[in-house]
């Protein structure tokens, strides 16, 4: 793929792009060496860069071995090759997995006394921090600071997850899965730009499918899987933004860098909503909301009455529609509002005729409009699309993969962005 304007690729085309992957002094090391494993696995040329902390974690060999590489730490190893000036300047991508606190303070001040702060001086390609900590420490005013300011600068952060931490403390701090952070960062190269554009934004994201229940084993749901969601929500982490996502009934790994607030139905999608868009820039409703729910819910399972063929008959009502009432209820003129539309021509219009009409009704922004049939759309990797916007705009997104199609939604978003 090539270079967007703005950013910067080094390694000529039909050669393994180089990922410079530096590695800091904490417990999460040994997980950097599956990152290494999986980047190796697609290709890339791997060179680890850790620091001195790092190898007393996981030593040199190991590196070595799994990257086919030779590993130092030290600006004085190789010196008539100029390392520390030249790994920088040749990569494709500097990944540091995971970046501890010290590191972020080091990188953030600007200091170059090891091999990994210099490369990262000298590295003009895009830089992505995996930081694992402490929660006290990434919570640390200090720490705060260094994550803004690099971010300032054009560096993606990646938010450390929540969950099990070194010893019995839990928190947000943890080292998101390798393969999400492999997923992320293999986004960013394939995207070849170093400025993240959706930098300090906070994005909303809803998506997959609500589940209406019946009784306390039956509910009206859908085919959605939550995968165009998703791939927004990696989309925009790799773009910079700090994402959440409301994640309705989905069984996909999660995204590194996104919060995941879960939820079941239409009312407790519509509930989280409401509160994540309270301070957000920008909200994408990609999840497929329940228009109708049983008017009751059986506390019991609904059992079949013994020697009658009598259907019970489940009495319907309609579901708040949440994108119109984030509309309605936007108190920040500057938000922007994304819907989805999965439509189908009948006789009174064409797809993008009810996209129009849908677009009116709901008054958001954009509206991304899919054409679904029994073989489109739902549970697939790719996705097709028309793009509809207020300003009477239609951006037409061929088939492609989910992930292809929610850059094209962040560009149209960051463009309707306020500065
Ligand atoms: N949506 C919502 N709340 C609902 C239903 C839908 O926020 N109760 C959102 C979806 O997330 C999507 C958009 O509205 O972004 C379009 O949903 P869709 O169900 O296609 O539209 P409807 O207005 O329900 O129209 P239709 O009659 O075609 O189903």
């Amino acid at each position: 793929m090539t270079a967007a304007a703005g950013g910067r690729t080094n390694t000529a085309p039909g050669t393994a792009r180089r990922v410079v992957l530096g590695v800091s002094g904490g417990i999460a090391a040994y997980k950097a060496c599956e990152v290494l494993r999986r980047l190796k696995e697609s290709g890339y040329q791997v060179r680890v860069v850790p620091t001195e902390s790092a190898l007393r974690f996981v030593g040199a060999p190991t590196w070595a071995a799994l990257s086919g590489q030779p590993v130092s730490a030290s600006v004085f190893d190789d010196v008539h090759e100029v390392a520390h000036v030249a790994l920088g300047q040749s990569a494709d991508l500097v990944l540091v997995v995971p970046a501890t606190a010290d590191l972020l303070s080091r990188a953030a001040t600007g200091r170059a006394d090891d091999l990994l702060t210099s490369t990262l001086l000298t590295a003009r390609c895009p830089v992505v921090y995996a930081p694992a900590m402490h929660t006290e420490m990434w919570e640390h005013p200090a720490t705060r600071a260094n994550v803004h300011t690099l971010r300032s600068r054009g560096a993606v952060v990646i938010e450390p997850s929540s969950g099990r931490l070194t010893g019995a403390d839990t928190g947000p701090g943890r080292l998101p899965e390798p393969a999400a952070i492999v997923a992320a960062a293999v986004d960013v190269l394939d995207r070849g730009v170093a400025e993240p554009d959706l930098a300090d934004r906070h994005v909303v994201i809803s998506a997959g499918g609500t589940r209406e229940h019946l009784d306390p084993v039956r509910f009206l749901g859908n085919r959605s899987s939550g995968r165009q969601g998703y791939a927004l929500a990696q989309a925009a982490v790799s773009r910079g933004a700090r994402v959440t996502l409301l994640a309705a009934n989905v069984a996909l790994d999660d995204v590194a860098g996104a919060e995941i607030v879960r939820v079941g139905s239409a009312a407790e999608l519509h509930d989280a909503a409401l509160k994540a868009a309270a301070d957000a820039d920008v909200v994408v409703m990609a999840a497929a909301v329940a228009d109708f729910r049983p008017r009751t819910v059986n506390q019991t399972k609904i059992k079949k009455v013994a020697g009658s063929d009598d259907a019970p008959v489940v009495e319907l009502e309609r579901t708040t529609d949440i994108l119109a009432e984030l509309v309605r209820s936007r108190t920040r003129p500057d938000q922007v509002i994304v819907g989805f539309a999965a439509e189908t021509g009948d006789t009174s219009g064409g797809v993008l005729d009810h996209g129009r009409a849908k677009l009116a009704a709901k008054g958001c922004d954009l509206l991304v409009v899919n054409e679904v049939g029994v073989d489109r759309g739902f549970e697939s990797e790719e996705n097709q699309a028309h793009i509809l916007g207020r300003d009477g705009s239609t951006t037409d997104v061929p088939q492609g993969p989910k992930l292809a199609l929610a850059h094209v939604v962040w560009d149209l978003v960051a463009a309707r962005l306020s500065p």
